[in-house]
């Protein structure tokens, strides 16, 4: 590996997924991590294991199926799996038994370092957290030849205490070392001091170490601390896509890969992202989680290549460059606007599929074609955004626990709303309800209610087209809790959350959207709670030995 590359750490699974309304199905996660591994990441934290059961099974399935190239070739490239474990053995013992199937594994165990962090969450004495460091790396080692160690609020930690801390981190065997700004409270130039402290000064520092950075975006600096990070000698930038993660988030992958590469004579470092794949792997992460990207959201915003101001378009219509750092075509982003149209047939949908990146089966093809022959009526011009939000509406999401199987509403200035739906529940059985409500979506939300019969409050609903015009797609996308609901763990704090579910739904009837939209984060939610997802909360002071 050369000194100037960046390996990317995706952690979209891990820290991506502590973030509220983030729950994803187990198949989700592997559908993400095969993605990541597509996009060309690193490393792919795929979990906190020790967190459930369920947590453990998905990791192992992400290690065997994404960790192992499908040929079996030894010269192909596949990414590190990561499991995450806090400092005590029965945490390690579950990421090693999750992350043990990758050609490549990886246990990434993490104490934290801050006085505040030890006095008032871990009630030890640095001390006794300097020699936890010890004994859990070196017990991580028994089993890895691959230990990452995080001194967590490294960002709040006294520097001398943590060259100490990492110093015996190094002697009992890690191999990367990972400096977490966990509360986003650095700047880049206190990030970058920091950085070059830890390499300067930590004893037994050597070239076979990796320095990581792992920041969070509570004051809006997690991209700029991680490039200062960088700049200051780090070889890792751990990332989620999106920038989704506990709180404000963590840097997002898609702005430090593209700051690298539009600044390449300034940084002169390369990563492994293939950058045209970015702009499909943020709508992916957007579907599956329901987390909307705000429009001004660089690099993956839906405005992020839009030009506005006349002053602007007449800019562009002289030169790209005038007011364009990056091509959108760089990030995946589509300038072809007619792809298909009504009578487009079967084979040059599989063939615009397969550009895009999906290569779907003859059943799935059938799937996809039918759709876009419906949608073709409807609509003239089917471009990449309407294919992408069809295969995602049709492919990435839960199995159908209850599916919409008709949808008749009345509304307008008239009468009452009223949605008369047939929903075909986990029996089979076909239950038709009518119910009214204070417009079109709360008449049908009340119908579907009738019929699932889970008491839940809706959190948030959005809606956009996805393309300009009359006869655009409609996308919906929904976030609910259920009363009563299943409580989810991270690996850092003790607090347990209720769980959040996020639901999407794509159709050129926005009502028949909205419908789906719900209907897809409930069926979420009932897998959840058949397939047993809840989260054990563990003793967070379980110790060594
Ligand atoms: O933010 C943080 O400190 C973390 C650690 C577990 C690396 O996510
Ligand atoms: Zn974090």
């Amino acid at each position: 590996m050369t000194n100037n590359y960046v390996r990317i750490f995706d952690t979209t699974l891990r820290d991506g997924e502590q973030s509220p309304g983030a729950t994803m199905t187990s198949a989700e996660k592997l559908d993400i991590a095969h993605n990541l591994a597509r996009l060309g990441v690193d490393i792919i934290e795929a979990g906190f294991p020790a967190a459930s059961p369920d947590d453990l099974e998905a990791v192992r399935r992400i290690a065997l199926e994404v960790g192992n190239p499908a040929d079996g070739r030894p010269d192909a490239k596949v990414p590190v799996i990561a499991g995450l474990a806090r400092a005590n053995k029965v945490d390690i013992d579950k990421a090693w038994e999750a992350v043990q199937g990758a050609r490549r594994p990886r246990i990434h165990t993490f104490l934290a370092t801050s006085a505040i962090h030890m006095k008032h969450k871990l009630k030890m004495d640095p001390e006794d957290v300097v020699q936890r460091v010890a004994e859990t790396v070196a017990y991580a080692r028994s089993f890895c030849d691959d230990v990452e160690f995080s001194p967590e609020d490294a960002g709040r930690s006294d520097p001398e205490f943590l060259y100490v801390v990492l110093g015996e981190a190094i002697k009992a065997g890690a191999t990367t070392l990972n400096i977490p700004d966990t509360v986003g409270y650095t700047t880049p130039d206190e990030f970058y001091n920091l950085i070059d402290g830890i390499i300067k000064y930590t004893p037994g520092m050597h070239e076979g170490i990796t320095i990581s950075v792992h920041c969070h975006d509570d004051l809006g600096m997690a991209t700029a601390n991680t490039l200062a990070g960088i700049r200051a000698g780090a070889r890792q930038a751990e990332v989620t896509m999106n920038g989704i993660g506990e709180r404000a988030g963590n840097t997002s992958l898609e702005e430090v890969v593209m700051a690298l590469k539009t600044r390449n004579p300034i940084f002169n470092l390369e990563t492994g992202i293939e950058t045209q794949q970015l702009s499909r792997m943020s709508k992916l992460v957007s579907n599956y989680t329901g987390i909307v990207v705000q429009p001004n959201k660089a690099i993956v915003g839906s405005n992020a290549f839009a030009h506005e101001a006349g002053i602007h378009q007449d800019g562009m219509l002289k030169h790209q460059t005038t007011y364009e750092i990056m091509r959108p075509e760089d990030v995946g982003v589509s300038q072809t606007n007619l792809v298909l149209g009504k009578h487009s047939g079967r084979h040059a949908l599989r063939n615009r599929l397969a550009e895009m990146g999906h290569s779907l089966d003859e059943v799935e093809l059938d799937k996809a074609f039918a759709r876009f022959k419906e949608l073709a009526d409807r609509k003239k011009i089917i471009t990449d955004l309407d294919l992408e939000a069809v295969i995602a509406d049709e492919f990435y999401k839960p199995r159908d626990v209850y599916l919409l199987n008709g949808l008749q509403v009345s509304c307008g200035t008239m009468g009452m709303p009223t949605a008369s739906i047939r929903l075909r529940g986990p029996d089979g059985v076909v239950h038709t309800v009518a119910s009214i409500g204070t417009g079109p979506v709360d008449a049908t939300y009340k119908a579907i209610d009738s019929i699932v019969n889970i008491p839940c409050t809706l959190l948030e609903f959005n809606i956009h087209a996805i393309t300009e015009g009359i006869d655009a797609l409609g996308e919906v996308t929904v976030r609910i809790q259920a009363e009563n609901g299943q409580h989810t763990m991270d690996a850092q704090s003790e607090v347990q959350h209720v769980r959040v579910y996020g639901g999407h739904g794509a159709d050129s009837d926005i009502i028949v959207a909205s419908a789906k939209a719900y209907i897809n984060a409930l069926n979420k939610l009932i897998i959840a709670r058949t397939e047993g997802t809840e989260k054990v909360k563990n003793d967070f002071g379980v110790m060594l030995g």
